[in-house]
């Protein structure tokens, strides 16, 4: 068993000129996720717009996974976090106190180019107005701080998390879902007493890391870089990268910035201390996550190959609570209607109550259905046969050891359960 990315990874760099085995691993990912029904590429059937990608039933699956279980780690687990869900359309006024008309810019032949996506809102010629889809959540939970405070009177540190979609209308898109033009952010603003930032900066980069880790991304590829004065955003007086080695190279995947107090100050917001009565504009330590670049660093994390029978299998090795589907349901042979039924009422159905993420499958013989199910990840396949007709067990058939276990039908939500812990 290798990680074909483990393989390569040496190849890719030691030189810059050797990218064959990179743009190979990146072409089986891309494919499978097409032939699997996780992405396809925007707009497809007219060519495609560039930095676009539509999510399948799978890859939504697994976007949600991740998306859920950031947001329980850092919403609903914590007494400090209070959870937003902002407009992407903002008011043009929002983007020119922010900095980002002025500054939210590349290099394009030796010019600024602001690579906010510009629109217009309205209808009547007088009533339109200039603004920009949102190249990042954060700004939707500043102009919110009053809000937050005034609803809910929370005590300084407290933070506000949102997800949501961004849009930046990138000079070259590329790398598949690495560099897109609409993509989708897990932010969170942290709001500190400015002599507490440098704790509170050390605190947010171990949460970062850990879950980076619980996730299931492969922490040996994963590098902080302290990023220097030249590369920071306009609003950062120090930003941490956390790097992952793509097969492109080594690049950002998630960032930790000190915005100072530089958005509520532009916003002109501030925060009275209940107990001493002190106005204060609090500091921001800002945690920023993208989803899809975790999606991407987590395929190229579980993505495996190896020999069975005498046959290459690919498969992801996604932990079962990230999987886009936990278990699939399969009657030996479809034909016999007693395997069918059986399977249907008595394991298909109540799995799938209690799971959600089950699914059936009876497509091809039983080697084609692990070769498919290996592929979206899942890391149980049941197979109910004619023993299950007279001993009520089933073969539960393990993912990455390809190993088979008899399981009695009455345990199987339980045994399921404790995997998925
Ligand atoms: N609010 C801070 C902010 O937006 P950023 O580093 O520009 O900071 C945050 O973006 C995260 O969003 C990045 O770490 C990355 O994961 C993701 N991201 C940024 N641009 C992206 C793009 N063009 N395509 C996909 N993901 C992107």
């Amino acid at each position: 068993m290798f990680n074909i990315f483990e393989v390569s990874a040496n190849i890719v760099y030691m030189t810059d000129s050797e990218p064959k085995d990179a743009d190979e691993l990146m072409g089986k990912i891309v494919s499978l996720c097409k032939r699997r029904g996780f992405v396809f590429q925007g707009s497809e059937i007219y060519g495609g717009l560039a930095g676009t990608y539509d999510w399948g039933h799978f890859g939504v699956a697994l976007k949600n996974n991740i998306k859920q279980n950031w947001w329980k780690r850092f919403v609903d687990s914590r007494k400090d976090m209070y959870g937003l869900d902002t407009a992407i359309l903002m008011n043009g006024k929002v983007w020119e106190a922010a900095g980002h008309v002025a500054n939210f810019a590349d290099s394009l032949d030796g010019k600024k180019f602001n690579t906010m996506l510009k629109i217009q809102v309205g209808a009547k010629k007088e009533e339109v107005a200039i603004s920009y889809l949102r190249p990042e959540t954060a700004q939707g939970m500043f102009v919110n701080f009053k809000n937050i405070v005034d609803a809910f009177h929370p005590k300084l540190p407290f933070g506000m998390a949102q997800v949501g979609k961004a849009f930046r209308n990138e000079i070259a898109p590329r790398d598949f879902l690495f560099r897109q033009r609409e993509f989708e952010q897990m932010e969170i603003e942290y709001f500190v007493k400015k002599g507490d930032w440098e704790k509170y900066f050390e605190y947010w980069r171990g949460e970062i890391l850990e879950w980076t880790e619980e996730i299931g991304i492969n922490m040996g590829k994963v590098y902080e870089l302290e990023v220097s004065d030249a590369d920071r955003a306009h609003y950062s007086k120090r930003t941490m990268d956390f790097e992952f080695d793509y097969p492109f190279g080594r690049k950002e995947l998630f960032g930790l910035a000190y915005r100072t107090d530089f958005d509520l100050k532009n916003h002109q917001l501030d925060y009275t201390d209940e107990e001493s009565a002190e106005k204060i504009i609090p500091h921001v330590i800002e945690p920023t996550f993208g989803v899809d670049r975790a999606v991407l660093a987590l395929l190229l994390s579980t993505y495996f190959e190896d020999e069975k029978n005498g046959e290459t299998r690919a498969y992801l090795k996604f932990k079962p609570n990230i999987a886009p589907v936990i278990c699939a349901v399969s009657p030996l042979l479809k034909n016999k209607s007693e395997l069918v039924e059986y399977a249907n009422m008595k394991v298909f159905v109540p799995l799938k109550a209690e799971f959600g993420r089950v699914i059936w499958d009876d497509n091809g013989n039983i080697g084609k259905r692990y070769r498919r199910q290996d592929e979206i990840g899942t890391p149980f396949c049941i197979v109910v046969d004619f023993d299950t007709l007279t001993d009520d067990t089933v073969t539960v058939r393990d993912r990455d050891t390809g190993e088979q276990e008899r399981i009695k039908v009455k345990n199987l939500k339980n045994y399921i359960k404790e995997k998925i812990q």
